[in-house]
């Protein structure tokens, strides 16, 4: 099965890679015709006797959200200090293998004038003793991919609602794992999908469903961003984890950034859903080149070799006949983008394009004619979505990622406080990772189309809010 192993600490640190195993593909990829069958996955998994659907599952209202945080490097330590500050959310326990990282991250609460949180490290257990709390309604997990899947089921089946980093996992199996561990638990698995919250990802959101671009015919993201010099740093990605899965594997690790927005912009599992994934790679030529010109020869590094195309890009069609790009790039030279654009018999929305304060550009009929882009300024105001109304002052002072980090934070906590149902669920969560392993299957079989499961086993036919809800209070604090 060409899927990605989720690989152990002990093989990380110790080096010994399974380099070449899933090479298959890289520059050789081909987009087959969509006509052609696609390679099928494994049937959806049966449910077990008493395992139920979560979607529309509300969580039960809580006074206060108690967050335990696995994982406090780059980002865990960051959004500690962010859950801290979303009013009615405490961080109860933080927990790295690190134990000094523990440490800083408790010491830093207690800074910013927060209770001291319980600290838990010193080995990669010390999550599952952090799991035995019972002061702890939501665990967030922020370490290397390869761990999410082990923490966030584990965190499951402790009771927990849990809200992972991406990608939630990076095998078929364990998508579909994580989604039968919920409906069996009861608790909720969310995608720490940050950008879905994005104030022009979610403007973009609310002109699709308000018909501005017509019927959606397509639309186009992904994760292009320049991580040579941090892939290469001996102080940013601890182990140099992220820099050891592009020897390891030949896939789109990461499209979630911008496929999650075009994905909800077209009511994917909420009456559409993607049906098969077709995969090309370039060569992988970035990060050698990189390391040639500008890392010595003494850097461990220079023992590597890297196997991941650079741009890896999947077109993944929909039950509806819509298309998606999504792409994934972080090993060449370029400004950042998450391309995040819908297009329809009406019109197209282009972020990261424009020169607008928003940063991106619209040609919408009947408003626009005379082939020439105009300014999304005025279309974000008017299609601003309400938590950006309600929270965007906040979210500006106390987020990062312009503020999306916050929203993120905030809407998660009233979502829980106030007993609403997620807006993002397991099912959602599944299908923006699937791509990962999809990818690999795709590539390792020089492009052909692979089905994309339907981790909602069937009710991806039903309307239903997500991200476009409704206006709600956050409950006040007592
Ligand atoms: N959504 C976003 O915008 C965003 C931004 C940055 C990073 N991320 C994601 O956050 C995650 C962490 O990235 P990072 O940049 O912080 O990496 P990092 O290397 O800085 O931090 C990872 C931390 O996990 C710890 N860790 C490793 N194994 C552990 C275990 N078994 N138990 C407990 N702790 C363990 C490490 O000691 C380290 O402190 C990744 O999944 C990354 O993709 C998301």
């Amino acid at each position: 099965m060409p899927e990605i192993p989720a690989v152990s600490r002990r093989l990380l640190l110790g080096g010994a890679l399974a380099t070449g195993a899933l090479a298959a593909g890289v520059g050789s990829a081909q987009a087959a015709s969509v006509t052609e069958a696609a390679t099928a996955v494994d049937p959806a998994p049966r449910r077990r006797p008493g395992q139920k659907s979560m979607i529309d599952v509300a969580f039960e209202p809580c006074r206060t959200v108690r967050v335990g945080v696995i994982g406090l490097g780059n980002r865990g330590h960051g959004m500690s200090e962010g859950w801290s500050v979303v009013p009615g959310c405490t961080v109860t326990a933080v927990c790295d293998i690190r134990a000094e990282r523990a440490k800083r991250t408790a010491d830093r609460l207690v800074a910013t004038g927060r209770p001291r949180p319980a600290e838990y490290g010193g080995s990669d257990e010390s999550y599952a003793r952090m799991l035995e709390r019972d002061d702890i309604d939501l665990v967030y997990i922020a370490t290397p991919w390869e761990f999410h899947y082990e923490q966030g089921r584990a965190a499951l089946l402790a009771g927990k609602h849990v809200i992972v980093e991406l990608p939630i996992a990076t095998g078929l199996e364990e998508l579909w794992d994580l989604v039968d561990t919920s409906e069996r638990t009861r608790r909720h698995l969310i995608l720490s999908e940050n950008c879905s919250y994005g104030r022009n990802e979610l403007a973009m959101l609310k002109m699709a469903h308000e018909g501005l671009f017509g019927d959606v015919t397509n639309g186009h993201g992904g994760y292009l961003h320049d991580l040579r010099a941090l892939l290469f740093s001996d102080t940013y990605y601890t182990d140099a984890w992220r820099r050891l899965w592009h020897t390891r594997s030949t896939a789109s690790f990461y499209a979630m950034h911008g496929l999650a927005p075009v994905a909800a912009a077209m009511d994917i599992n909420r009456g559409d859903r993607m049906t098969v994934l077709r995969a090309t790679a370039t060569e992988p030529k970035g990060l050698a080149d990189y390391r040639e010109r500008f890392v010595p020869r003494s850097h461990p590094s220079w023992q590597e070799t890297y196997i991941n195309g650079d741009l890896v890009t999947c077109l993944i069609d929909t039950a509806k006949g819509r298309v998606i790009r999504a792409e994934h790039d972080v090993s060449s030279p370029r400004p950042y983008s998450r391309i995040n654009s819908l297009a329809g018999s009406r019109g197209i929305f282009e972020d990261y394009a424009g020169t607008s304060t928003t940063g991106g550009r619209i040609y919408v009929e009947p408003d626009h004619s005379g082939h020439s882009w105009r300014d999304f300024d005025t279309y974000r105001k008017e299609f601003d979505h309400w938590l950006w109304k309600k929270i965007g002052d906040d979210a500006a002072n106390n987020g990062g990622h312009g503020g999306m980090d916050y929203v993120l934070q905030w809407r998660t906590v009233q979502l829980m406080r106030a007993g609403l149902v997620p807006d993002i669920d397991v099912y959602d969560s599944a299908a923006w990772c699937a791509p990962v392993p999809l990818s690999v299957k795709s590539l390792a079989a020089g492009g052909r189309p692979v089905e994309v499961p339907d981790f909602t086993r069937g009710s991806w036919v039903n309307l239903r809010t997500g991200l476009d809800s409704r206006t709600s209070e956050m409950p006040p604090v007592a």
